[in-house]
């Protein structure tokens, strides 16, 4: 197995995504552990990761995975349903350092639909994967799942044109609403960017749940069992890295808070 090492507490959390989206579960991931180090990877140069075949996203996760090893870091969040569906059970099997990976959240919408019909709205490569189905299946008896491809919408995130998903977002929600859903897991990291567009199309009665908080809580639970979560109160260093456009990060940054921090164009 590649990259055996001892982790330390004070290494730095890596964070990779194919853009932008995984600040959407970064953000989570400040707030409930505010004294880890990070280093993001926005493989924005690759994007939509959706579109493309599981071989091309295992080749692109072991590159970003690799380069987080090689940056010290103690544990990778796979911050994309894409990669993590695609590409987590390869990483698990190759390298010896912990992985958090992020799935629909079809268990929370499953338990608590009373229309026993839920939505969920993801990447083609998210909803075709293996682990997506084998996930589904084990709630479709009970409930009707209504699956719809997000197709277009990450494209325009990534180019910071959030206003200009609404049309889109009209045709996928409305498909699910006339089913009679009554909540809908957003399936991509990067859809949580598009909540307050989403909140403006959709009635208050359907609930929308994305996975972010659920995987913060996860990786502290992971630092803590291999007991290299970072306790003391010290200053943490958090550097984003794009091979993309540094400015529509620093945008998305400022979103989500964060704003100040190191940005660099990196190529990888
Ligand atoms: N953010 C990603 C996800 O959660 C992938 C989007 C894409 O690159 O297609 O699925």
């Amino acid at each position: 197995m590649a990259g055996e090492r001892t982790y330390q507490p004070h290494d730095p959390i890596g964070i990779f995504d194919s853009g932008l989206g995984g600040l959407s579960i970064c953000r989570e991931i400040v707030q409930l552990l505010p004294n880890e180090s990070i280093i993001y990877l926005a493989d924005s140069r690759n994007a939509p990761y959706g579109e493309r075949s599981k071989e091309e996203i295992i080749a692109l996760s072991v590159k970003n995975t690799e380069l987080l090893i090689a940056s010290g870091c103690k544990i990778v969040v796979v911050a994309c349903n894409t990669a993590t569906t695609n590409a987590i059970r390869h990483l698990r099997s190759h390298y010896d350092i912990p992985f958090i990976g992020i799935e629909p959240a079809i268990k929370p919408a499953a338990l608590h639909s009373k229309t026993n019909k839920i939505g969920v709205l993801a990447t083609k490569g998210t909803l075709s994967s293996e682990l997506f189905a084998i996930t589904s299946r084990q709630y479709r008896d009970e409930i009707e799942i209504v699956e719809v491809e997000g197709k277009g919408l990450v494209t325009l995130i990534e180019s910071g044109q959030l206003e200009a998903t609404k049309p889109l977002l009209e045709e996928y929600l409305g498909r699910m609403e006339a089913k009679g859903v009554d909540k809908i897991v957003l399936g991509c990291s990067h859809y949580p960017f598009l909540i307050p567009i989403i909140r403006e199309i959709i009635p208050d009665s359907i609930q929308v749940i994305d996975s972010g908080e659920a995987v913060a809580r996860q990786t502290k639970n992971v630092l803590i069992e291999r007991h290299i979560l970072h306790t003391s109160d010290h200053h943490p260093r958090r550097s984003f890295f794009t091979n993309g456009d540094e400015k529509i990060l620093a945008g998305f940054l400022q979103q989500i808070h964060l704003e100040g921090q190191q940005i660099a164009f990196r190529s990888f």
